[in-house]
């Protein structure tokens, strides 16, 4: 049952993930969607915008009216009590039809607000099967605007559904090397043994965007960076590279190892936040836009849409080590990439004044996120002029394009994960309520204090204070600019 199935979420990523999964056969006879929304339309009309939202992602037109075939339509208004009574009499017709088992998705793609309201309903409103099947809740982006927000969303969701039946999408764990994090750790001795506060220096993650906030900004400007791009996404990125190694490679394990990374991260007091942590706001250059000059930004907004900052953890393995994380639209390029760098060797022996030697560099493993999907390794070695010199060089691996275009999108793996009853990929509670615990401090002291904004230009990599953050601890970032 999908919630906002005319809206743009679902013609843009739901419908062409859900084919794909078609394609593959994960979904195949046995699944039919109950589209919902308010608008007047029937189950005609509704498959047609299923397929058109496929044009692009199939050339196949017997399969895809095949695949909307499975679509059927309710006008249905979210808040009504009396409208529930239709869905439960489709989801009953349906599941005999496709022989479902009782087995429910219920699917919240709608503006926050409605997330607890239609989960209520559909406990109260006896949608939930009880015939053995399983039903599972899905919640988009963002829960909550703060810890005390988020906790009351989710005492609603709690008194609706189990935590084990909640699934809240993070698209970002759906990404493929997001997923690697796990596997180039605890799949590699080379990396995990050294994977502490003793061989680490520090670890560095960059989610930049080269746009800006397009037609967003009635969300965005009541959201900024911090919420939008760290509470959930950076938080989550965080938490894979600093846990324990879980038990066994399974979702109740993976969650209690993140859980516990992120609750010893340091949360900062007044003095910590407005040091460790700078922001940012877009100003203009040529045809491209000042942030307050946007449309539906108002002139004077302070809202943020950059962020750097510093983050420690307070355990054995990482005291001392900090992760350097940043975000911010308009930058210089659209990637997403993180940067382990590891400590020099302690002994330079190469390194004597007669010898005319470089300095070794650091070890760096840098996980290629996006758009390149691969990693590289900067060993130093020694080069092939006359002398003994050294110089870093680079083992890398990167995924070839025409398999980087194949590998699922995180919708794809996601909705394939939730029809699995896999957890994984979602974000708990209790790591959704330490991440909002440690950025509300760090909203708390921006929200008491004036910006200097703009500060940024389009196309650069952030405030100077971004750089400044890492200059103070006598650090760069890896990724510059011209390099
Ligand atoms: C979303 C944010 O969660 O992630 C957007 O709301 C942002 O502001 C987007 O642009 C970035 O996602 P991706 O997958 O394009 O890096």
């Amino acid at each position: 049952m999908l919630f906002g199935a005319t809206g743009d979420l679902a013609t843009r990523k739901l419908y062409p993930a859900m084919l794909k999964l078609y394609e593959k056969g994960n979904i195949r006879e046995h699944f039919a969607v109950i589209g919902t929304s308010r608008h007047k339309i029937d189950d005609e009309k509704y498959r047609e915008i299923v397929e058109k939202s496929l044009a692009k992602e199939s050339s196949n037109k017997k399969m895809v009216s095949e695949f909307a075939s499975h679509f059927y339509f309710v006008t249905h208004d979210v808040t009504n009590v009396s409208h529930y009574a239709n869905l439960k009499a489709k989801s009953e017709e349906l599941d005999k039809k496709y022989s479902l088992g009782g087995n429910r998705v219920f699917y919240i793609s709608m503006a926050p607000n409605f997330f607890g309201i239609v989960a209520k309903n559909l406990k109260t409103q006896h949608l939930l099967s009880d015939n053995g099947g399983f039903n599972r809740l899905v919640i988009e982006k963002p829960f909550g605007r703060d810890f005390d927000s988020a906790k009351q969303l989710n005492d609603e969701l709690s008194a609706a559904f189990e935590e084990n039946q909640i699934f809240r999408i993070d698209h970002y764990l759906g990404k493929e090397m997001i997923q690697n994090i796990e596997a180039i750790r605890f799949g590699n001795t080379i990396f995990e043994a050294l994977w502490n506060n003793r061989y680490i220096d520090n670890i560095q993650v960059t989610l930049a965007e080269n746009l800006g906030v397009e037609e967003r900004a009635g969300y965005y400007d009541n959201s900024g960076a911090l919420r939008d791009m760290v509470q959930n996404h950076i938080m989550q990125i965080v938490s894979l590279l600093a846990m324990e190694q879980p038990v066994a490679f399974k979702d109740t394990d993976i969650r209690q190892e993140k859980v516990k990374a992120l609750r010893s991260l340091r949360v900062y007091n007044v003095a910590e936040a407005s040091t460790n942590f700078v922001r940012g706001q877009y100003g203009g250059v040529g045809n491209s836009k000042e942030y307050r000059q946007e449309d539906g930004v108002p002139k004077d907004s302070n809202t943020e849409t950059f962020v750097a900052g510093k983050l420690l953890f307070d355990n054995y393995r990482w005291s001392g080590t900090p992760f350097y994380i940043r975000t911010g639209k308009k930058l210089a390029d659209k990637f997403t990439r993180v940067d382990v760098v590891f400590k020099k060797p302690l002994v330079d022996i190469f390194s004597f004044p007669q010898s005319g030697s470089t300095p070794l560099n650091a070890n760096v493993l840098t996980i290629f996120i996006e758009p390149n999907q691969g990693f590289s390794l900067m060993v130093n070695a020694k080069n092939s002029e006359q002398g003994f010199h050294t110089e870093p060089v680079n083992l890398q691996f990167l995924e070839d394009s025409k398999r980087t275009k194949e590998t699922p999108q995180p919708y794809e793996r996601l909705i394939h994960d939730v029809l699995k009853g896999d957890g994984t990929n979602f974000a708990s509670w209790p790591e959704v309520a330490s991440a909002w615990k440690f950025v509300d401090q760090i909203r708390r002291v921006w929200d008491i204090q004036q910006p200097m904004f703009p500060n940024y230009i389009p196309g650069s990599m952030g405030p100077v204070s971004a750089d400044e953050l890492l200059a103070r601890d006598h650090r760069e970032w890896v990724y510059k600019l011209n390099k």
